[in-house]
């Protein structure tokens, strides 16, 4: 089958996403008639490399998605609010990667390793939404758990790279370190607290019930994206000084017995997954495995001895790539071949 080629937006070129979905672009062949990179005023004048021509950097406003086929948006939440309708309204698919549309019922919460059937939901409101980044690697290793045994309930602790956060924050830990280094005084600017040689118990805002917005989307986009309101989820999401690549220490309890080893079996053979896990030989993802690659990794894998039915595991995956950009660039691929 021929598939036809499309008029693309990135809004939020110059960002760390961003930049990284027109890498993606590039990487995985996608069918691009025309390229146009969007971001704010303070950006026109810079130019981007696509494929071997230099683009210019457009200011983003109401009439960038005139004749846009698909538009991947990760310009933040607010801007993804305020444009993601009126690129739809002009007939462009919105894949957005900011959490404003997630929770909508009349949006698809896609992870094609898990439920792209859920694409053709897009024709309600135009717009497809792209899950949270640790969301993402979690459901890409449990899934097959759950479709052979039934998970009940996951408990994660999260160990997140600041890249999560957005280029200010990568140059936020690159300068505290530095600084830290020679004996000067640091800045705080992105983060509450001081990032470099430290762990910070907060992503995202503070919600009523005690737990950080990062910790409930793990539960709510979990159960909407593996199409089942039964799991129980609870995190702890954590920012660690890390630049790239988001670990998890991951523990599910299931309906049936699955061994260590059967999960081992299923994990070698799931979409989007390898197995590293040989504790003998010091072999276990590390976050510099995962940085710069597509592939969610597992090790670690063993029996919960504490309860009949559980498992625990180490989950590590490129958050900037399949945590966001690779992931919003599936879902586009899948969109453009099956659907368009
Ligand atoms: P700009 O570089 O012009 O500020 P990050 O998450 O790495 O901080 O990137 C955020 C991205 O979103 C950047 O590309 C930024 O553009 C873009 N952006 C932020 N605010 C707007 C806006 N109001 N309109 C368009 N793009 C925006």
């Amino acid at each position: 089958m021929r598939v036809k080629s499309v008029h693309v937006a990135v809004a939020g070129a110059t960002g760390a996403v961003g930049n990284q979905m027109i890498t993606c672009l590039e990487e995985s062949n996608f069918p691009v008639k025309s390229l146009k990179l969007l971001a704010s005023k303070r950006s026109v004048g810079r130019q981007l490399s696509f494929r071997g021509d230099r683009l210019p950097v457009e200011e983003m406003t109401p009439g960038s998605f005139k004749g846009v086929d698909v538009a991947l948006f990760s310009a933040g939440g607010g801007t993804s609010k305020e444009f993601a309708p009126i690129a739809a309204d002009k007939g462009c698919v919105v894949v957005d990667n900011s959490s404003t549309w997630r929770m909508d019922p009349a949006v698809p919460l896609v992870v094609p390793e898990v439920n792209p059937h859920a694409i053709k939901g897009y024709t309600k409101k135009g717009i497809i939404a792209n899950p949270n980044c640790s969301t993402i690697q979690m459901v890409v290793a449990l899934n097959p758990i759950h479709r052979k045994c039934g998970i009940s309930r996951i408990v994660v602790s999260t160990y997140q790279a600041v890249s999560g956060t957005g280029k200010k924050a990568i140059d936020e830990l690159f300068d505290q370190t530095r600084a830290m280094i020679h004996f000067l005084d640091y800045r705080k600017q992105v983060y509450p607290h001081r990032i470099s040689f430290n762990c910070l118990p907060h992503i995202d805002v503070f919600q009523e019930n005690g737990y950080t917005k990062e910790e409930m989307k793990m539960l709510h986009e979990t159960r909407k994206i593996m199409e089942d309101d039964t799991i129980a989820v609870t995190a702890t999401t954590v920012r660690v000084p890390v630049f790239y690549g988001h670990s998890e220490a991951v523990n599910v309890e299931t309906r049936q017995h699955i061994s260590a080893e059967q999960v081992r079996e299923l994990l070698s053979s799931a979409p989007g997954v390898r197995v590293m896990d040989d504790p003998g030989a010091d072999v276990y993802p590390l976050a510099t495995d995962a940085a710069g690659q597509d592939l969610t990794l597992v090790g670690r894998i063993r029996q919960d001895e504490s309860i009949a039915n559980g498992i625990n595991m180490w989950i590590v995956a490129d958050n900037i790539r399949k945590g966001a950009a690779t992931n919003t660039v599936q879902i586009a691929e899948l969109l453009v071949k099956e659907y368009l």
